[in-house]
């Protein structure tokens, strides 16, 4: 199969592009095509998707298709879908989706993937009932136990973003009372100013990491540990306040637990990347939250994206064309960034989410064969909710002189705080896109805004945690395509390595005092904090 930037439709997409002069003009492309909107937006499980206001031309997504084709992005979907070892480098299958799969297969048993399924995979399905059953026992017994009034979550990166982006955004279906924390940060500012306020008899912890050996992670649970047993807690699992009662671990690494001293240890697979664990035991201190029933309810919703993405033939492929245009926006129109405006206070924490998904996962130069990526690859992903980003950053997206893609998200129906305001923040988000799209003609050029600025718009009915889980597979799926155009492992990070590495190294130099061999620039700045 031949990289991305030699096949014919990548040819044909350039010579679209640089044979039209560039990006179209949207005010014409709308004058020109009364059923553009119609065209180019579509229903997906719990979504609408505008993307009428992105620079595509007639004909564009046709070619976008036909380079998935001339890339086999379906046949590698259906290859993730099989159990096969997508993630190369790291010689495993990414099977996140599995664990929002019904035992019978639900939406996706039609799917010619799932008939490749092998005894492993069915195997596994069988596993993730089991644990899923066991997490959702065990948050009901939390739920129950009046006695536990907060609950703190250890874990970073994947083992942080997403349960603590879905426990704010499901806030409408929280008990009141029961107090959850999360903390991430080495920065003892984040767990010492939540200890502050706790009590060792009324509080769990849930030490969150797929490996167990992560730095952050290990220091502040091993603090935490610490707090606890000065603060009445004990290591002996017959006292009332033991630490076997008020600590779980969520992890691929058991032993690692067990020795730390957690008994209750919730397990998954190594099948699933950290960035793609939320529907996992990584997900405990959700269905904490929110109970059983809700937490099925996302995983229905997630599952129902998964279906889609399956099934659904790739000219109405969500997934499918959102990553395509990614690709289309990054690679054909030169645009290095994609900004991410969720019109929702309870999805603030999406864009920081969204960061990792992408970032880390299609943040890559080299293809899976090691063969080094002529063209660039994953956007900067970055935002801020609606309407707290118009008063910041909103500014330079319409007169700055680079022009960033925004993918707007939207809410048709109010949540239950103060649910007169919602049609106004609605609205913004609308006036937000139709200013980027028409700009504003004026004689003082300070004043001028030059329009024709690309977005997406995104519209969910509500927030809630079905179109939550959709909203989350689809951006999962949408990053799978692009990284498939691309050719890179979406689902390793050796990126991320060199730098825990050298943390360690750098500690380790401090303790015996060796610093022959390290350069004069990270020798000065240990200098400069007294080392
Ligand atoms: O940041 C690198 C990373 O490996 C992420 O991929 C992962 O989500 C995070 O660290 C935490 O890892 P763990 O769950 O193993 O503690």
């Amino acid at each position: 199969m031949p990289p991305c930037d030699q096949t014919p439709a990548w040819a044909a997409l350039q010579a679209q592009w640089q044979g039209e002069g560039g990006a179209p003009s949207l005010a014409d492309e709308f004058a020109r095509d009364s059923a553009r909107t119609a065209r180019l937006s579509q229903h997906a499980p719990h979504v609408w998707a505008d993307l009428s206001k992105q620079w595509l031309r007639p004909g564009t997504e046709a070619l976008l298709q036909q380079l998935a084709h001339e890339r086999g992005v379906l046949a590698w979907r259906d290859a993730m879908f099989a159990g096969e070892a997508v993630n190369t480098t790291e010689r495993r299958a990414a099977m996140h989706w599995l664990l929002r799969t019904p035992p019978d297969g639900g939406q996706i048993a039609a799917a010619d993937a799932v008939h490749r399924w092998d005894g492993t995979v069915r195997a596994a399905l069988a596993e993730v009932h089991e644990t899923l059953d066991a997490m959702l026992a065990l948050a009901d017994e939390v739920r129950a136990d009046a006695r536990i009034t907060d609950v703190v979550h250890i874990g970073i990166g994947g083992s942080h973003l997403g349960p603590e982006m879905v426990v704010q955004a499901l806030e409408d279906w929280r008990d009141a009372g029961r107090r959850m924390h999360f903390v991430a940060n080495i920065d003892g500012h984040e767990l010492g100013q939540v200890l502050r306020g706790l009590r060792a008899g009324h509080t769990l912890f849930l030490i969150a990491s797929k490996t167990f050996t992560t730095a952050e992670t290990m220091r502040n649970a091993h603090s935490a540990r610490d707090w606890f047993l000065a603060h009445g807690g004990s290591a002996d699992a017959a006292h009332p306040c033991a630490l076997a009662r008020h600590f779980v671990a969520l992890t691929t690494n058991v032993e690692a637990a067990a020795r730390f001293g957690i008994t209750r240890t919730l397990g998954f697979r190594d099948w699933v990347g950290g960035r793609y664990s939320l529907w996992s035991a990584i997900g405990l201190p959700i269905a904490i939250a929110v109970g059983p029933a809700v937490f099925r309810a996302l995983l229905a919703g997630a599952h129902a994206m998964d279906a889609h993405f399956l099934l659904a033939p790739p000219a109405q492929n969500l997934p499918l064309r959102l990553g395509l245009l990614d690709v289309y926006c990054r690679n054909i129109c030169g645009l290095p960034s994609r900004c991410v405006a969720p019109y929702s206070a309870g999805l603030r924490r999406l864009p920081a989410y969204l960061q990792q998904l992408e970032m880390e996962s299609n943040g890559k130069r080299v293809t899976r064969e090691g063969v080094q990526l002529a063209v660039q690859s994953a956007p900067i992903v970055w935002g801020e909710a609606g309407t707290n980003g118009q008063h910041a950053y909103f500014q330079m997206l319409h007169q700055g002189p680079d022009v960033i893609p925004v993918e707007f998200i939207a809410l048709r129906e109010a949540g239950r705080g103060l649910p007169e305001h919602h049609h106004e923040l609605t609205v913004n988000a609308v006036a937000q896109a139709q200013a980027l799209m028409l700009g504003r003609a004026s004689d003082a050029p300070e004043k001028r805004c030059p329009g024709n600025r690309p977005s997406t718009f995104l519209l969910l009915d509500r927030l809630d945690a079905a179109s939550l889980g959709a909203l989350i597979a689809l951006q999962e799926h949408r990053v799978f395509v692009s990284g498939a155009v691309w050719g890179i492992d979406s689902f390793d990070q050796w990126g991320v390595e060199l730098g825990k590495q050298l943390a360690g190294d750098l500690l380790a130099r401090e303790r015996s005092g060796d610093w022959a061999g390290v350069d004069g620039s990270t020798r000065a700045l240990m200098h400069q904090l007294g080392v």
